[in-house]
């Protein structure tokens, strides 16, 4: 499968700030700016592997300020990088205000993850990535950690078989140690 790079899927997204699109404090409601954002980066997991995707988990979103009524808000979503059939992709929001300058200020953060499936919904293989940029060298590389801390709380993993994760507390020595540890616990029964 021909790897492709994250540019190639950069989605951006436009909207602005309705009244119907706000809470009780006229600040943008968060539900509207999740769907807002899962739109976005369902479509650019969409043009990387060009198959059918399904949201498989939403991790880091961070609503870091209010988003007042009126505000021009742009959600940019790009492929941080690409596993056997899931996909991370990385989301950046950004707001303008109506006023004459137009300032424009990152506003949150997201990083939702998809699966490609076929007609029945079972999972299916999607090419790989390949970063340019070093913003995207970055995330590609914390991309498993991600991945591992994710299907950890979703029981799907034990924290034994998290490697990357390990590696971030344990220095390579410890983790062996551990491991014989583990072994012996288990050879005694
Ligand atoms: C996403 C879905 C297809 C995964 O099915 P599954 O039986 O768990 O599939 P697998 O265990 O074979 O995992 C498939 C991939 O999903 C990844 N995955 C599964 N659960 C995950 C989670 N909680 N977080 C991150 N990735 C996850 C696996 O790591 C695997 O990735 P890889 O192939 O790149 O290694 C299935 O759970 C599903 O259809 N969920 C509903 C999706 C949906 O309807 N979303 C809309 C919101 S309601």
């Amino acid at each position: 499968m021909k790897a492709r790079t994250p540019k190639e899927s950069l989605t951006i997204l436009t909207e602005i700030v309705l009244p119907n699109d706000t809470n009780n404090l006229k600040n943008l409601f968060g539900g509207r700016l999740l769907s807002w954002m899962d739109r976005a980066s369902a479509i650019s997991a969409h043009r990387h592997c060009k198959r059918i995707v399904v949201t498989s988990s939403v991790n880091n979103v961070s609503f870091n300020q209010p988003v007042p009524q009126g505000s021009i808000v742009t959600i940019e979503a790009k492929v941080s990088r690409a596993f056997t059939s899931s996909i991370e992709v990385f989301v950046d929001v950004y707001i303008e205000d109506q006023t004459v300058a137009g300032k424009k200020t990152k506003a949150n953060e997201a990083i939702y993850t998809f699966v490609a499936v076929d007609q029945l919904g079972n999972p299916i293989n999607v090419p790989p990535l390949i970063p340019e940029t070093d913003q995207e060298k970055k995330r590609y590389e914390g991309a498993l950690r991600r991945k591992q801390l994710a299907l950890i709380l979703a029981g799907k993993m034990k924290p034994k078989d998290a490697t990357e994760l390990k590696a971030l507390f344990f220095s390579p020595e410890e983790i062996v140690n551990l491991e014989n540890h583990e072994k012996e616990s288990k050879d005694q029964g």
